[in-house]
């Protein structure tokens, strides 16, 4: 039996590495790069092979991960629960289409993952796994009741592997458990379980500094948008990863992205978590700044209102279904006109617009103007209130409200 497994390097990973050998499975370790600013990939390739992984390998998709699921994402300006940027949520389908790759490659049927029975990355897993290959063996150990009955915490994980003598840096253990991408770093459980905890001062962020410790001095940022996708930052074209990278780094030093809330998980439960996504939360302004100027107003309404629906489906994991596809040929076609270019300035954790320009901007100061003339004539909103009016007066006439 030969399975594939997406291995981070970390303690549940690295047990259950070794608990599938246990089980008579060979198995085959993908590490994928999504960018993880703070993961030591020689590090990781070592505890694989020490493990006795059958094979490693880790597969680079940073750029593919911020063309072909940030990007689409942000130009929906999609926000789970008006806050969360997804980070971890856009990745996972992405990480179950390179295990099936290389599931393909080495002739493995299964697929195995670390995530638990209790979160929303199970889902995501699986349901895109499911969509890739319908025949695909799933293991998921944390939902086998042999492999939770022979791991009851923390200590027989760790336990398991000095046994086995696979190294476990006791000195990363921090309060609370984290997953990182170049969009993100997400920090849950342990400590941050206890919502009297001010989550942003227990977090040690990987990403940036805190608005606090920011400089007192703003600083400038310009992103040109073409078609909904950002493609150039402070006049030079970048591609999708040296974008994100470069302004994690920009709104990073700045104090900007850090969020703490309370989530509702696909598996029901309410769950705490805090986020920092400082390349993407200015993204998400940019774009907003020049779909201001370009995008027809019914449009971005429209826009709007679908958006919490594809917050949703990306969030519970329905990445590879029929209805996403088709809100992402929408979106596209909905931002087809979205192209120009706006400065922003950074200060302490705040985002605010300095500048904005393009040349497909329907803002027309002539007709804005609040000053004399211009060419709205206001003869003619005489006749659209007294026809938008209708309803209410016969209303207002039927039955009076009281006031
Ligand atoms: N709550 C976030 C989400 O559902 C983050 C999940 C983090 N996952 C993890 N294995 N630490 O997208
Ligand atoms: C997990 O349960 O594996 C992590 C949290 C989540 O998936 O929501």
């Amino acid at each position: 039996k030969s399975c594939v497994l997406a291995y981070s390097g970390g303690l549940d990973t690295s047990v259950i590495l070794g608990w599938l050998q246990d089980q008579g499975y060979e198995v085959h370790c993908v590490y994928v790069d999504l960018g993880q600013p703070c993961e030591d990939r020689a590090a990781i390739e070592k505890k694989a092979h020490d493990c006795g992984a059958a094979s490693y390998r880790l597969v680079d998709v940073r750029e593919e991960l911020c063309r072909d699921f940030a990007f689409p994402v942000l130009a929906w300006q999609a926000k789970y629960e008006q806050i969360y940027l997804l980070g971890t949520s856009i990745a996972r389908p992405l990480i179950s289409k390179v295990c099936l790759e290389v599931a393909r490659e080495v002739g493995a049927t299964a697929y195995a993952h670390g995530a638990t029975g209790k979160g929303n990355d199970q889902c995501r897993f699986q349901l895109a796994a499911e969509a890739l290959d319908p025949k695909v063996e799933m293991i998921a150990p944390w939902r086998i009741k042999e492999f939770r009955e022979a791991f009851p915490g923390r200590t027989e994980l760790i336990a398991y592997c000095e046994n086995k003598n696979i190294s476990v840096k006791a000195s990363t253990a921090k309060p609370y458990s984290s997953d990182e991408n170049v969009l993100h770093i997400s920090y849950e459980a342990g400590q941050l379980e206890e919502l009297d905890v001010n989550g942003v001062e227990l977090v040690d962020f990987g990403m940036g500094v805190s608005p606090q410790e920011a400089p007192d001095k703003s600083e400038s940022v310009t992103i040109g948008f073409e078609a909904g996708v950002p493609v150039t930052l402070n006049g030079q074209k970048v591609g999708a990863l040296e974008m994100v990278e470069s302004l994690n780094d920009i709104a990073g030093r700045n104090g900007v992205g850090r969020i703490d809330m309370v989530e509702n998980r696909f598996v029901g439960m309410k769950s705490r978590g805090v986020y920092e996504s400082p390349g993407m939360t200015v993204l998400y302004n940019a774009l907003m700044n020049v779909e201001q100027l370009t995008m027809d107003r019914d449009l971005m309404h429209l826009r709007d209102r679908m958006a919490p629906e594809v917050a949703e489906m990306v969030y519970y994991g329905f990445w590879y279904a029929p209805k996403l596809d088709a809100m992402m040929a929408f979106i596209r076609e909905a931002q087809k006109h979205t192209t120009g270019e706006v400065t922003l300035k950074l200060y302490k954790g705040n985002i605010s617009v300095d500048s904005r320009s393009s040349k497909n901007s329907l803002y027309d100061e002539d007709i804005a103007t609040m000053e004399g003339g211009g060419s709205y004539n206001q003869d003619d909103a005489e006749g659209f209130l007294r026809i938008q009016g209708l309803p209410c007066r016969v209303q207002g006439t039927v039955t009076p409200r009281k006031f």
